[in-house]
């Protein structure tokens, strides 16, 4: 069986791209690219890792930009795509195209706490545990079929900064967990529901 080739989405400073090359070889799986949508710390990460790179910086015709990810991902021929801190919506026909194959991290137990400020929204609704998920995207904005779960207690203590970290040391784990289940084939996306082996 060939190795699986995996294609990393993210805007950040790339912890999850890290552990997810950290573990490449465990996993048998080659990191076919990193795309960003910007010149960020995880483009630096990939590049010392040998990863190639592309940036796909947004344009003023949001359906030039989509056409443009499509391209360079129909290119690429992933066998799975991981959002991994993407700070940009995935288009509905991209979604569609590779729906099974494209999977999000959120540091937030969805459904609650969607979006862009999901630590923040979580310590400002004052609730006494958060934590991180992995699912399969759909058209929607983190509202996907939930593949994994961990949770994290809050502390009195936590700012937004600190909870995050706390939440991304547990998702670096779940993302290695979850791609060697999705790339082994123990976990699939069927008619729109996650079946585990
Ligand atoms: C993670 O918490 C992920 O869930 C969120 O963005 C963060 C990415 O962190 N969507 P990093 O850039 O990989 O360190």
């Amino acid at each position: 069986m060939s190795i699986p080739r995996v294609v990393v989405l993210a805007s950040g400073t790339g912890s999850l791209l890290q552990a997810l090359i950290d573990e490449s070889s465990n996993l048998n799986i080659d990191i076919a690219a990193l795309i960003s949508d910007g010149e960020v710390a995880a483009c630096d990460r990939a590049r010392a890792a040998g990863i190639r790179v592309v940036v796909h910086e947004m344009q003023s015709n949001r359906n030039t930009w989509n056409a443009g990810l499509l391209k360079i991902l129909h290119d690429l021929k992933p066998d799975l795509i991981v959002s991994a801190g993407f700070m940009k919506i995935l288009d509905s026909e991209l979604v569609a195209e590779f729906s099974g194959r494209i999977i999000n991290t959120h540091p937030a137990l969805l459904p609650d706490f969607p979006g862009a400020h999901a630590v923040r929204d979580a310590l400002s609704a004052g609730v006494r545990v958060t934590g991180s998920t992995i699912h399969f995207v759909d058209a929607g904005v983190d509202t996907g079929p939930v593949i994994a779960q961990h949770e994290i207690e809050i502390r009195e203590s936590d700012s937004e900064e600190s909870l995050h970290e706390r939440i991304k040391v547990e998702e670096r784990k779940l993302l290695i967990s979850v791609v060697r289940d999705l790339t082994q084939g123990k976990v699939r996306l069927v008619n729109g529901e996650v079946v585990k082996a």
